[in-house]
């Protein structure tokens, strides 16, 4: 399938380095050993250094690439500084920054703690500044034309119930994307986001569906397409943000998610529960009207 198999050409990204917030586990992981089999260079960062580790050793075995892992919370500058150290120590400079690192779970908002809201806004909007902020700063002074991608979701631009600090930061981190994109794009740096609809991961379907949550309130059934997305999807989508190959795309959030966010928009899109057999009698009353 199209769908699960790379899009690029095999050097694509070659002789790139780039860093993966999150890049340990889920699409961060996946993203990262699609652009290590197009020829990058890859730092991996979060707070788990043993499983940063593990996925490092894994996608160096699986691509005959090079992977370096650093422990960060994106939330302490200082730490993301030591980041951007040892990658250019390591790899002698830095094109690419993945803001992917994210924190989030359901809830109600009024029952989330005043800490609970700052610590989803501290990782998701905090985090993905402080990692702009330290790379922009390199960029600007060493005039190297680096990029920017941030994962966000669907609902930075709609916004959603019961996840709302996360909302609030990826809505936050959008606005960055665009603001960058106009004040930086004189160096040559670009800015992007992907608006992901629904990927299966771990991290993710621990905290926002956990349990029976699965069955009563699953994805699939709102994507038009009625199926989630493959990982390699949005790898693929990524690879091409991030290369040569959009150079003139700025400032863009492109959202992929099999249609999911407009089904939920569009005033009459519930009519699809209507059964085929009812239209007819549907449709005498309509002309009668
Ligand atoms: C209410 C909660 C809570 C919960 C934590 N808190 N979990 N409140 N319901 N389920 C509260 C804690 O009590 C504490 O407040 C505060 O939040 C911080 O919690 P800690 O556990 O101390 O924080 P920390 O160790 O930094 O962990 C951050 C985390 C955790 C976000 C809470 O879940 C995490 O590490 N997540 C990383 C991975 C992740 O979330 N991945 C999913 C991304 S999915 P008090 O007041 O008690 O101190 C995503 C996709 C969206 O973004 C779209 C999908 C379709
Ligand atoms: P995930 O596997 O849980 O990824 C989140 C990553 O962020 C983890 O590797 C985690 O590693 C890291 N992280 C969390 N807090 C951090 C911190 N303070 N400092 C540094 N790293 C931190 O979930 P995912 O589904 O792959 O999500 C990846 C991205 O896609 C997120 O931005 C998410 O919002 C976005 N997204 C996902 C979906 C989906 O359907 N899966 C949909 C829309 C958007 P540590 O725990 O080791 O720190």
């Amino acid at each position: 399938m199209e769908n699960t198999t790379g899009m690029l050409r095999d050097d694509a990204l070659k002789g790139k380095t780039i860093i993966i917030t999150g890049g340990g586990t889920g699409l961060g992981k996946s993203m990262g050993t699609y652009f290590l089999q197009l020829g990058a260079n890859l730092v991996i960062t979060s707070r788990k250094l043993d499983v940063l580790k593990q996925t490092a050793a894994e996608m160096e075995a699986g691509t005959g690439g090079r992977v370096l892992a650093v422990a960060c919370d994106v939330r302490k500058y200082d730490e993301v500084e030591n980041v951007l150290k040892l990658a250019i120590e390591a790899f002698g400079r830095v094109d690419i920054l993945v803001n992917n690192a994210a924190g989030n779970f359901i809830s109600p908002t009024e029952r989330l703690s005043a800490n609970a809201f700052s610590s989803i806004i501290d990782i998701v909007l905090k985090g993905s500044v402080h990692c702009s902020l330290a790379l922009g700063k390199y960029w600007i002074a060493e005039k190297i034309p680096g990029t920017i991608l941030n994962i966000i979701t669907t609902y930075a631009f709609t916004g959603s119930a019961y996840v709302v600090p996360s909302a609030c930061a990826k809505g936050g981190v959008l606005a960055m994307t665009r603001s960058l994109a106009a004040e930086w794009g004189r160096h040559g740096i670009r800015t992007n986001a992907i608006a992901p609809g629904p990927f299966p991961t771990k991290g993710a379907w621990d905290r926002l569906l956990p349990g029976e949550m699965m069955d009563k309130f699953g994805f699939k059934n709102r994507v038009p397409l009625k199926r989630m997305g493959e990982h390699q999807e949005l790898a693929n989508l990524a690879a091409f943000l991030v290369s040569g190959f959009s150079g003139y795309i700025n400032g863009e959030v492109i959202t992929i998610d099999g249609g999911e966010w407009l089904q939920g928009a569009g005033q009459f899109n519930a009519l699809e529960m209507v059964p085929a057999e009812m239209w007819d009698s549907i449709e005498q009353a309509t002309r009668k009207a």
